[in-house]
């Protein structure tokens, strides 16, 4: 039984959110919770319309998520290197919205059956990344 102490160290993260295939079910889960809820709706219209049902929106995340949870660095193998507050830069994500990327997330986890500290655990800390996003936006909210 993992720790929360543990899930930071080396890949404890990666392996307790399921490795690859937990990742990527995590990432599926996200995307048609934020599909299929109204609440989330506008964050789903957000993402670019490039494939069927978001398909390369949800294979960068679950990559991005791979390297970030200390797994293999599926992300930058297929598409480069990616500053997260960068690839961001160019949206108006606001608190409310970023609160509802992570509660989205939320929701994500919840379905997937974790345990509650490591549900805790995540959350905790992919709002700083979110933090991170809402003020590499900032700019173009003042922008008038
Ligand atoms: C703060 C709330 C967030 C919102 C509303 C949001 C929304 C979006 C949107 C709309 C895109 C598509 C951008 C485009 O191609 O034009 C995107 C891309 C992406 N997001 Fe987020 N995001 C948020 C936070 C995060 C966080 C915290 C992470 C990672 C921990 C993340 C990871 C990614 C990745 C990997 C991409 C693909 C970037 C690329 O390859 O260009 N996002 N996000």
């Amino acid at each position: 039984m993992q720790t929360p102490a543990s899930y930071g160290e080396g890949d404890a993260t990666f392996l307790a959110a399921g490795g690859e295939a937990g990742i990527f079910e995590l990432v599926n889960r996200f995307f048609d919770i934020m599909r299929d809820d109204p609440q989330y709706r506008e964050i789903w219209d957000m993402h670019p319309d490039d494939a069927v049902d978001k398909d390369v929106s949800r294979d960068k995340l679950a990559r991005f998520l791979c390297a970030w949870t200390g797994g293999p660095r599926l992300y930058r193998e297929k598409y480069g290197p990616i500053s997260i507050p960068q690839a961001h830069a160019h949206l108006a994500i606001d608190a409310r919205l970023r609160d509802g990327w992570l509660s989205c997330m939320r929701a994500a986890l919840d379905s997937c059956g974790y345990p509650e500290d490591f549900k805790a655990y995540l959350t905790r800390e992919l709002a700083v990344p979110a933090e991170r996003v809402r003020q590499a936006c900032e700019k173009n909210l003042h922008a008038s």
